[in-house]
Formats: C-alpha cells, sequence, structure tokens
C-alpha cells in the first residue's frame, strides 16, 4: 500500500518543483537546439512515435503535459488535424518560447497554460489522450502526476509517455553511459552556459525507475492495462498507460479548471495556479 508522504517530504517535492522550473526558465532559449544537436535530430522522430500512440478521437482534446517549448504539441496538431491541445508546464519561459511558433492559426488549436502536473487545472474526464515527452522525470512524486492525468482521462483514454530508460544500465558496451556523464554537460554548458543543468538531466535518467518498474507505478496508480516500447536499445521508452473503459459524460476544458485557485493571462500563456503557486521561482536561500 502507497504512505502519503510526511509534510518534510512534501516540502522538499515543492521546493524541488521550483528548483526544476528556475532551471528549465534559465535553459529556456537554448533548449530546442540543444536538444536537437545533442539527439542528432532524433528526438523530432521520437516526439512523433510518442503523437502516434495517443490516438485520441477525432475532433477530440489531447493534454500535452510538461509541455515545454510546445514541440509534442505541433506533433499532435500535425497527426490529427482536427484536436486541440492543452499544453500545460510548470515553467512559463518555457511556453513563452514555445508560443512563437504558433501562428497560422495554430494559436486556436494549442492552448499553453503555466500548470502543475501534480494538481492539473482540469476538470475530470476531460481529455481523449495525454502524453508527456522527458518529463516524468522531472516530477516529484510521479504519483501525484500519475493518478492526475488519470483523473483527468477520459474511460479508454491513453497515458502516452516518453523517456529515457534509466541511466544504469550499460548501454553500448557503456558509450551511452559515459555520453550521460562526460559529453551531455560539457556540450549543454558550453552553449547554455548552465553545467549543473545538463548535470541535472544525466543524474535524473541515471535515477530514473527501468520500464517494469513505471509500469508497476502506472498500474498502481489504477491504470488498466500497460504497455512499453524500446527505441534506440533501450535508450529511449515509449510507455502506454490505458484508463479502464467505462460510459462517460461529454466535457470539454474550457481554459482553467479543476485544481485552479486563480488564472490569468502572461506572455499570452494562461497561468493557473493552485493555492500553492505553481511556477513561483525559488527565492535565494532556497
Ligand atoms: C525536458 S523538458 C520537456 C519539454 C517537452 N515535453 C519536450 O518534449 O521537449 C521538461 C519539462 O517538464 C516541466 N515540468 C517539470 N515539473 C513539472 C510539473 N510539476 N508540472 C508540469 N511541468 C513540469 C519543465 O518545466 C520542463 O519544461
Amino acid at each position: 500500500m502507497q504512505r502519503s508522504p510526511s509534510p518534510e517530504q512534501m516540502q522538499r517535492d515543492q521546493l524541488h518543483g521550483r528548483q526544476v522550473a528556475a532551471m528549465f526558465g534559465r535553459i529556456a532559449r537554448w533548449y530546442d537546439f540543444l536538444n536537437h544537436t545533442l539527439s542528432l535530430g532524433l528526438d523530432i522522430y521520437w516526439r512523433w512515435r510518442l503523437a502516434r500512440v495517443a490516438l485520441p478521437k477525432p475532433g477530440g482534446v489531447v493534454l500535452d503535459l510538461a509541455a515545454g517549448t510546445l514541440d509534442v504539441a505541433l506533433a499532435l496538431i500535425r497527426q490529427y488535424p482536427g484536436i486541440r491541445v492543452a499544453a500545460v508546464d510548470y515553467t512559463l519561459p518555457m511556453l513563452v518560447h514555445g508560443k512563437l511558433k504558433l501562428t497560422g492559426g495554430l494559436e486556436d488549436r494549442i492552448l499553453p497554460a503555466q500548470g502543475d502536473g501534480r494538481k492539473l487545472p482540469l476538470p475530470d474526464e476531460s481529455m481523449d489522450a495525454a502524453t508527456i515527452a522527458f518529463g516524468i522525470r522531472n516530477i516529484r512524486p510521479r504519483m501525484a502526476a500519475h493518478k492526475e492525468v488519470l483523473r483527468v482521462l477520459k474511460p479508454g483514454g491513453r497515458f502516452c509517455i516518453l523517456e529515457f530508460g534509466t541511466g544504469r544500465r550499460k548501454v553500448w558496451g557503456g558509450l551511452y553511459n559515459f555520453y550521460l556523464d562526460k559529453v551531455l554537460p560539457s556540450v549543454g554548458s558550453l552553449f547554455s552556459g548552465d553545467r549543473a543543468a545538463y548535470r541535472y538531466l544525466a543524474e535524473t535518467i541515471r535515477e530514473f525507475p527501468d520500464e517494469r518498474q513505471l509500469s508497476r507505478e502506472l498500474m498502481d496508480a489504477g491504470y488498466a492495462r500497460v504497455f512499453h516500447v524500446a527505441m534506440l536499445s533501450g535508450i529511449v521508452y515509449l510507455h502506454v498507460a490505458e484508463k479502464a473503459c467505462a460510459p462517460a459524460a461529454e466535457t470539454a476544458p474550457e481554459g482553467c479548471a479543476g485544481n485552479v485557485a486563480d488564472a490569468r493571462e502572461d506572455g499570452g500563456v494562461l497561468r493557473c495556479f493552485t493555492p500553492d503557486d505553481p511556477g513561483k521561482a525559488p527565492s535565494a536561500d532556497e
């Protein structure tokens, strides 16, 4: 049985969330360039694969959690032209950079909103599918996000997770692990000037559970069926978790709803604040 976290653990998780948001805020302008460079462009294909398994119904609404600079939202719209995407992320500067890509009517199809994956600003059973790319690793506790996504999914909807495999396993005779430990922080810091951010990336990949553990976690969260697909020798995995089918009322999101105390617009991005004030930068002493 899952024990509820202690108040100290909850405080640590809140602080971690704010530090992660501050870190992504610092590297937001380099994020796309470094992503494509460090993955040799493979990240574009991986996001395409993620969108392909989401399978929303025509005209449906998809949640893209930890949406960052909106590349998954764009991949979804390209594959399912009739849908709309609620693109939720903790870090405002990532969404603001992503928003620059929304031209030619895309502004009406993709709604970027600042919010917390652990307390989604969305009503129950309002999403036809949900995606998250390279984001679940950053959310603590992960279980809170798994359960929140399950809450907002319509029955039968899929939660599709794109994430690195655990960095604890040796891949390509240790070449990949060398890349994680040495190449990634060096190249990342060379361009972004933020070595810590790229060291954090390597550390979180190493700490991340393997595919079986993650599947168990998703089943424990209440999903009815889970499967995964390895890509690039298990460097990256696609996980699909399905919510059980049952009759449901049709609802569609209208801006912010669900866990929201206050909502307003900032730089063209909807900011959905919970009482815990997600996205608040950590103070200097934190
Ligand atoms: C590595 S980026 C991934 C961005 C995008 N999905 C992509 O494919 O490029 C991770 C993102 O997770 C977001 N994030 C971290 N914690 C979050 C939380 N609790 N709720 C929502 N987003 C969160 C960060 O702000 C960051 O934009």
